[in-house]
């Protein structure tokens, strides 16, 4: 592994050679596409909410005459219980998560595990985990969750790890180390495949490198030569998905671990999504290949506690192989008066709940409990995909690992996009996927209970779709 520290950058400091400054800030992000997609959507909503294909107007942001002004801040205080009650009403139009309507961004399984992950989060809710010295309390919780963390991933006796607000700061952190770790004569890139979580181009658009994205097989993993005919003499690191966010694909981490050993490169295994269920799901007897510590040539890991840990959010973890390498991501600064700063991550005051819950959540499931909620996913996608298959002119997209559910037309009469907004009508949030053009849906143990619903929700809507000739417009913004 590469050991020498960048000339010239502290810890995540500026880079040197950046831009001029840009105010209208959004030029530079036009960065040229080396895979061929766009990199950035065009434009950005503001003062918008996208409900499946319908883009809503927020209401909430009119004054009472009703026109479409900023919130005035309060003269008076209100009454906790009125607050409480819009708080509550606020919620009726967002997608309902507890019956399983939500393919993403959210993970639940029942409401006596969601009461574990709030009672424990409200128990550390004003601790701040920045004041490790003033509150002991999460020193020492914090420090169990990284021990469990790095017990679960096969890492050994002299690694390290991070508590992070989520899968984005991880992987920043991990960049971040990366680029200051090797020193590089031009501008540092990482080397991946183009299925890998666009939060490595965006942590490498803040920090000053490129991501060189190469092209998937046909099964949707990375293809290590193509990686490997990518490297240069400016790559630091090179990434890989365990799994990847669409179609749930572990990449050949030992092969590309190898790629990276020969180049003597920084290997970052993302593992954000399913890194707290991987393992059950491997115990289960679903196919898992190795894609921890326990393949030699991985530096870092990254593996969200807020995801299939089913923590409350903010909460990830960044694990490297040796804690020595924590020295190229963390910050230290002594020169204000109050004295010396330093901080191991990029937030400053943290939340004590996220770490609460993390805590609460991981010693309450235990490995039982996570392979109860890995048989649920698989259940829920053994029902979705005999379900789906069966209605005629959809077909299930193969091979989909892990959590992942994708299914397309084979009928041109019957049109997905049509098909997406009509399940958005009736409540489904319906995910819509470019390659392949899909629907998608990451699963989680609720989807064990609404598998049925959702299918013959799919029926009717199909049926209606082709009936009357029906015709969607592409939106593929989800986010
Ligand atoms: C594979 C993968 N990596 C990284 C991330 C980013 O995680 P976060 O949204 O917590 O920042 C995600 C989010 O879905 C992901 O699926």
């Amino acid at each position: 592994m590469v050991v020498s520290q960048r000339k010239n950058s502290g810890p995540c400091h500026t880079v040197e050679g950046g831009d001029d400054l840009n105010l209208s800030g959004l030029n530079r992000r036009n960065t040229p596409s080396k895979s061929g997609y766009e990199q950035k959507a065009p434009g950005f909503p503001t003062m918008q909410i996208y409900q499946n294909s319908k883009l809503i107007e927020k209401d909430t942001m009119s004054d009472e005459n009703g026109d479409n002004a900023r919130t005035k801040f309060p003269e008076a205080g209100s009454r906790w219980e009125d607050l409480q009650e819009e708080l509550i009403r606020a919620k009726d139009h967002d997608i309902d998560w507890r019956n399983g309507r939500l393919p993403l961004y959210n993970y639940y399984r029942d409401e006596k595990l969601l009461r574990v992950v709030q009672e424990s989060y409200s128990l550390y809710q004003n601790e701040n985990a920045l004041g490790k010295t003033a509150f002991p309390s999460l020193a020492k919780l914090e420090t169990e969750v990284l021990d469990m963390g790095l017990s679960l991933f096969n890492a050994p006796p002299e690694a390290g790890a991070s508590f992070t607000s989520g899968g984005s700061e991880s992987i920043f952190l991990a960049v971040c180390g990366a680029r200051n770790a090797k020193a590089v004569t031009g501008r540092p890139n990482i080397v991946a495949c183009e299925t890998l979580h666009p939060a490595f181009n965006k942590a490498a658009e803040f920090l000053g490198l490129d991501v060189i994205r190469t092209p998937m097989a046909g099964d949707y993993h990375a293809q290590p030569a193509a990686m490997e005919s990518a490297v240069n003499e400016n790559t630091v690191m090179m990434a890989a998905s365990a799994p990847s966010f669409v179609h749930g694909a572990f990449d050949p981490i030992a092969e590309i671990g190898a790629v990276a050993q020969r180049h003597n490169l920084w290997f970052h295994v993302d593992s954000c999504l399913g890194g707290f269920l991987a393992p059950f799901w491997r115990e289960i007897g679903q196919p898992v290949p190795q894609f921890d510590f326990s393949v030699p040539t991985v530096t870092s890991l990254s593996a969200d506690l807020h995801k299939h840990g089913f923590a409350a959010r903010g909460a990830s973890l960044l694990m490297v192989r040796d804690a020595g390498l924590k020295q190229h991501y963390g910050f230290e600064f002594g020169g204000w008066p109050s004295g010396i700063y330093a901080t191991e991550t990029f937030t400053g005051s943290r939340p004590g709940g996220s770490v609460a819950a993390a805590w609460a959540v991981l010693k309450y499931l235990g490995r039982a409990g996570y392979q109860e909620n890995a048989r649920m996913v698989l259940d829920a996608k053994t029902r979705l995909t005999a379900g789906i298959s069966a209605i005629e002119g959809l077909e299930v997209v193969s091979p989909l690992e892990f959590t992942s559910f994708l299914y397309r037309s084979t009928d041109p009469s019957l049109d997905l996009d049509a098909l997406a907004d009509l399940l958005g009508d009736a409540g489904w949030y319906a995910v819509r996927n470019a390659n392949p053009k899909a629907i998608q849906l990451s699963l989680n143990p609720i989807h064990a209970s609404s598998a049925d619903d959702y299918i013959a929700a799919v029926r009717v809507a199909s049926n209606e779709v082709r009936s009357k000739g029906l015709r969607g417009v592409e939106n593929l913004r989800t986010y």
